[in-house]
């Protein structure tokens, strides 16, 4: 029932009015076909003005946009049940929940919260994030926008990175090293990887690293080199071999990943621990 709708959206509205307002979820889309898999709006502070952050989740990107109250409530009007038929409010205090049937009877849900929970209007992700993509090497390396911001079509690819920085941080964290940490990226490529590896160690966990992308492309490496150069990055650098040549003085860390060809046998055959 569009009751139940307006309903809903009106405890929205109270919600964003009394600061109460701590997430709103919108899922199941009402098409299986569509792109769009679910919506994420949290408020946020931004230049001191309240607004409403919209993540919209799709297949293989995120999409964000800020709206004032209004515009939010407008947007949210617009999706349901049209393009989403559960929604949550998470407030401080309740969940409400509202489930459109297929056959487009909408019900309220409202359940009190144990522990209250408060509102973040935190905008600043930055700082607690792995991988920071307003760093120049991103944009050199094609998967941002100058003002730092990930590009569409890079949106898939700069989550497969930010997962590996996740795994390598859990991998590194509980180790102590009192030197400097010596490790060849075999088969390096475009340099995604190798330059994830370099922030999260340098800027994360603040280690001192001897990082070497060891490629056969000499037109890669070159290109790699200038970017490496010109952001003055310490303990980085692309060397133009094949793996199996490749003989480094020093090795603690040996990392071989999606190469193709023979790359991955070739690296096997080094017997470093990868
Ligand atoms: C698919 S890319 C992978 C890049 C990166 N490791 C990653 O996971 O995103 C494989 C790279 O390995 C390089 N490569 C393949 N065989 C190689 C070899 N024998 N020695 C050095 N580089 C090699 C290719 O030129 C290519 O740039």
């Amino acid at each position: 029932m569009a009751e139940n709708i307006e309903k809903f959206l009106n405890r929205v509205g109270e919600a964003a009015e009394q600061s109460t307002l701590v997430k709103v979820t919108l899922s199941k889309p009402a098409s299986k076909h569509d792109d769009l898999r679910n919506i994420y709006v949290k408020p946020v502070l931004i230049k001191e003005k309240l607004l409403f952050a919209f993540t919209y989740h799709y297949e293989r990107r995120d999409e964000v946009k800020n709206y004032d109250a209004a515009q939010m409530l407008e947007t949210l009007r617009e999706m349901l049940p049209e393009r989403f038929f559960n929604a949550v409010l998470f407030t401080v205090s309740e969940d409400i929940t509202l489930l459109v049937s297929s056959k487009g009877k909408a019900t309220i849900q409202t359940k009190k919260v144990q522990e209250s929970r408060e509102q973040n209007l935190d905008h600043d992700k930055q700082k607690n994030r792995l991988l920071n993509p307003a760093n120049p090497w991103w944009y050199q390396l094609g998967l941002t926008t100058r003002e730092g911001k990930i590009t569409a079509d890079m949106q898939h690819k700069f989550k497969q990175i930010y997962k590996y920085a996740e795994i390598v941080e859990s991998l590194v964290k509980p180790m102590k090293f009192d030197d400097t940490v010596h490790i060849a990226d075999m088969g390096a490529g475009k340099g995604y990887l190798t330059f994830a590896l370099h922030e999260l160690l340098t800027q994360r966990l603040n280690l001192d690293v001897d990082i070497k992308g060891v490629e056969i492309r000499p037109d890669l490496v070159l290109k790699i080199n200038e970017i490496i150069q010109s952001d003055h990055l310490k303990g980085l650098e692309f060397v133009e071999s094949s793996i199996e040549a490749y003989r480094p003085e020093k090795l603690d860390v040996l990392i071989a990943l999606h190469a193709c060809n023979t790359a991955t046998d070739d690296r096997a055959s080094r017997r470093v621990p990868t």
